[in-house]
């Protein structure tokens, strides 16, 4: 079979132009190994974006891949529809300790999944308390929290989501402060901030169920560090104005920002938090929301009294994704991953310095092992973005200009719009993390002569 072809007919790809991808050499990859995908020519591309950010240890973690092993020799599945099942039971506990604040977990199959978790809790728990007006969200403007009906209401990027706006049922939106960056990382939310966000919580407290925002940093939306203070100072307003904080960790929990539970650090105080991606290192689709007994409780009554949650998917609690998972966070520990991110991390910011020079990068925002570098015409009076690019004679979007490079240098990546977004798997090692840094200073340069 020519997969390459057989690819083209069959299968529709996320987020792409299919015409334009018939037209495109297109790579179908056959095996991992180590940082690398391998693709039906036997070619080499390191895994630049972590397999969309999920990837920790690399593709042949002979650990994992054992774990794998020996549950599915055990147990391939059973649901948690009246059963329970020993990884889904000890994965919960680990998680717990882990993330200190919490008291129960909610199993689902990816992010987007964990938020309508987390939706439905939110507003479900003030119906059962008799709050029944309490059924709209909080959000922050280019918060992004997955592709399913409820998670694009919340998290609404109209480049993305604008041909189902219609069927949408759009969270009330407030913009974030702005972005801490490479130079200015330091920078304390403003007081003025904190006063205007103030008034909008209090103007919708009777009707909002729950502040919903991705933990840290966003990302997808447009990648914005929080100042320091931020977060907290939300925690403290929804505590204030009766309405529950949910943190969505998916994309920044895990040592991502360099702390292995991100609303922790940032010293805010959520009742409900999803987590995904890292979870499973990459090696299998499991997420879970996680919640205090507060919220836990108000589902707790009679029976008759149709208090309980409904919700359910038919992998909730899979076995082998929760064995995965628990071999992935023991490695963590065996690892000491976290500090080695942490050293990681200042070797990106060295790098991302040097790059700051060039005449198409604008700002950049690093925070753990996340880079995000804006390409902008410096040369040019108004700076405009550069949104896309000339290659070989056709104009295409600069994030597919970078992707189509990018791989003919030996790693597949990609950008967001006209943003190069640095997310390597966790644990990479010096010297793939250089030759990642050093194909992301040649393609600036490619760039600095077309523009
Ligand atoms: C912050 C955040 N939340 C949720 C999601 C959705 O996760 P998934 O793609 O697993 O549905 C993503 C995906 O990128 C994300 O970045």
């Amino acid at each position: 079979m020519d997969l390459e072809q057989a690819d083209k007919q069959f299968v529709w790809h996320p987020y792409t132009q299919m015409k334009d991808w018939l037209q495109w050499n297109n790579k179908v990859i056959v095996k991992g190994n180590g940082f690398y995908l391998i693709d039906t020519d036997g070619n080499r591309y390191l895994d630049g974006c972590a397999s969309m950010w999920c990837n920790v240890w690399g593709h042949t973690n002979k650990e994992i891949i054992d774990s794998i092993i020996t549950q599915v020799k055990q147990l391939q599945h059973s649901s948690l529809f009246g059963l329970g099942n020993r990884p889904a039971i000890e994965l919960a506990e680990i998680l717990l300790k882990i993330s200190k604040q919490m008291d129960h977990v909610f199993y689902s199959d990816n992010g987007s999944t964990a938020i309508e978790v987390a939706l439905k809790m939110s507003v479900q728990y003030w119906r059962n308390k008799g709050y029944n007006r309490k059924n709209r969200f909080l959000s922050l403007e280019h918060g992004y929290h997955g592709d399913t009906l409820g998670a694009m209401s919340i998290g609404y990027v109209p480049e993305y989501f604008r041909h189902y706006k219609s069927v949408l049922r759009l969270s009330k939106r407030i913009s974030p402060p702005k972005s801490s960056t490479l130079d200015d990382f330091r920078i304390h939310v403003k007081q003025d901030y904190i006063d205007n966000l103030e008034r909008f919580f209090s103007k919708y407290s009777d009707t909002c169920c729950a502040m919903v925002m991705e933990s840290g940093a966003q990302i997808a939306g447009g990648v914005n560090v929080y100042p320091y203070g931020f977060q907290k100072a939300v925690s403290e307003l929804c505590n204030k104005y009766d309405i529950l904080l949910v943190v969505d960790e998916i994309a920044t929990g895990f040592g991502r920002l360099g702390n292995m539970v991100e609303y922790l650090a940032q010293r805010s105080n959520p009742d409900i938090v999803c987590m995904g991606k890292a979870l499973t290192g990459g090696y299998s689709p499991l997420a879970v929301t996680l919640c205090k007994n507060e919220v836990y409780s108000a589902f707790l009554s009679d029976y008759s009294e149709n208090k309980h949650f409904c919700h359910g998917h038919t992998y909730t609690g899979h076995p082998i994704g929760c064995s995965v998972a628990i071999t992935n966070l023991r490695l963590y520990r065996k690892h000491d991953l976290v500090e080695n991110i942490r050293r990681n991390s200042i070797y990106l910011r060295a790098r991302l310095k040097e790059m700051q020079a060039s005449p198409v990068v604008g700002r950049i925002v690093h925070k753990g092992l996340l880079g995000a570098i804006d390409l902008v015409n410096k040369k040019e009076k108004k700076q405009e973005p550069i949104q896309s690019l000339d290659y070989h004679g056709k104009k295409i979007s600069t994030s597919n200009y970078i992707m189509r490079e990018a791989i003919k240098m030996g790693v597949f990546m990609r950008g967001l719009g006209d943003t190069i977004v640095i997310i390597p798997p966790l644990a990479i090692g010096k010297r793939d993390f250089k030759f990642l840094l050093d194909v992301i200073c040649e393609l600036i340069k490619k760039i600095e002569v077309m523009v």
